[in-house]
């Protein structure tokens, strides 16, 4: 069979240790141990002294349980997987849940994980469309098209990579309704809730809502701990037995030591402080890319994101995608996501959860690339 390989991540692998400015990352400027610690003198006792065994391989309790908080009816000891990152638990989920015949549906543009791994494994992958022409919003009547009484799992991510929008009540329920009528399952990757812009409130999660939804989470984005390697799925306790049987063969387990901080890091405690570590990044940095591209004389054509510290803009100009990222990694040192990887040519998704030096910086060296190129 072929294999398609992840072209996003693929990308990621090739550039972000080499350029001296990454704008590819969907998170926040990375927290330190030491920023994320906090003087707590009895947490770092209690760490120094962590015996480097295995953890529970489906999680601590204490961060099972943390984890749980974030979903209404979820019970820590049943409803909660933990996993190496969202990437294994999206992985695994597919591959429980994926049989011969079986097609999946999907969000566009989007983290093409669920698609790439679904496609390489033989399935049919049908997308619908979040519409740039109508703020991102969802074309309901195309998702209704494409889910069939073959649809297994309709994957979406919410909020949204690249576009960061998040969706209206009646998109989810209308998601709700296209699952409910042929009996398929919600892949919900909601890494990104927690990371909101404009509005206080976390975005609603699809679990609980409908009986087959899986939600996944992860410590990369909104925390700001992409290098614990944490994410969890949340679901029915069957489904998550049977996820945690892939888990055994994917990965064992997290870490003992990335356990505990992921627990730390959710208490009640500590989890408002690093949700408006994030909010502070995505909320001061924003501005300065639209201030950016408002100078730019109409290079840029954007919807501004609700959410994630990544927008997804569109750029007048005829080089591809993928040949704009290239050109700019090697002339001006700056990576950026290019509008292939997600499937839409001239389009870049471009990051700002950083401080505003360095994106000042960074935006400066693309604009001397982007003149060359106007000529
Ligand atoms: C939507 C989405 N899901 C999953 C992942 C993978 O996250 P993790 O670092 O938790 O494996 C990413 C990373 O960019 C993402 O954007």
């Amino acid at each position: 069979m072929s294999f398609t390989p992840f072209d996003l991540e693929y990308t990621q692998s090739k550039w972000e240790q080499i350029v001296e400015f990454n704008l590819t990352e969907s998170g926040v400027h990375p927290i330190s141990l030491e920023e994320l610690l906090d003087g707590d003198e009895s947490k770092i006792t209690d760490l120094l002294k962590t015996e480097i065994n295995y953890p529970h391989v489906n999680g601590i309790p204490e961060l099972r349980e943390n984890i749980a908080r974030l979903y209404e009816g979820a019970n820590g000891e049943k409803n909660v997987l933990v996993t190496v990152g969202a990437a294994e638990a999206n992985y695994i989920i597919l591959q429980t849940l994926l049989e011969p015949g079986d097609e999946l549906a999907t969000l566009t543009p989007t983290y093409k994980q669920a698609w790439g791994v679904a496609a390489n494994r033989g399935h049919v992958v049908r997308p619908f469309h979040l519409r740039s022409e109508y703020g991102w919003s969802l074309d309901i009547d195309e998702l209704n098209a494409q889910v069939n009484e073959r649809t297994k799992i309709i994957a979406i991510v919410n909020p949204n990579n690249p576009t960061g929008y998040i969706m209206s009540e009646a998109e989810m329920a209308a998601v709700i309704a296209a699952a409910e009528r042929v009996g398929a399952w919600i892949l919900a990757d909601e890494v990104y809730r927690g990371a909101e812009r404009l509005q206080e409130a976390e975005t609603p999660s699809f679990y609980g809502r409908y009986d087959k939804v899986l939600a996944v989470g992860s410590m990369s984005k909104a925390y700001g701990l992409p290098g614990l390697r944490v994410g969890w799925v949340v679901g029915p306790v069957a489904t998550v037995e049977e996820i945690w049987r892939r888990h055994e063969y994917t990965t064992i387990t997290a870490t003992m030591l990335s356990n505990h901080l992921a627990a730390h890091a959710l208490s009640p405690e500590v989890r408002p402080r690093l949700i408006q570590r994030a909010r502070d990044y995505i909320r001061h940095g924003y501005p300065v890319l639209e201030a950016w591209m408002e100078e730019q004389e109409g290079l840029f054509s954007y919807t501004p994101p609700l959410a994630s510290a990544v927008t997804f803009v569109r750029y007048h100009l005829e080089t591809n995608s993928t040949e704009l990222m290239e050109i700019l990694c090697r002339e001006a040192s700056v990576f950026v996501g290019a509008g292939d990887s997600f499937g839409m040519d001239h389009h870049l998704r471009i990051a700002f959860g950083q401080e505003e030096a360095l994106l000042n910086e960074a935006f400066g060296r693309i604009q001397r690339t982007l003149e060359r190129l106007r000529g």
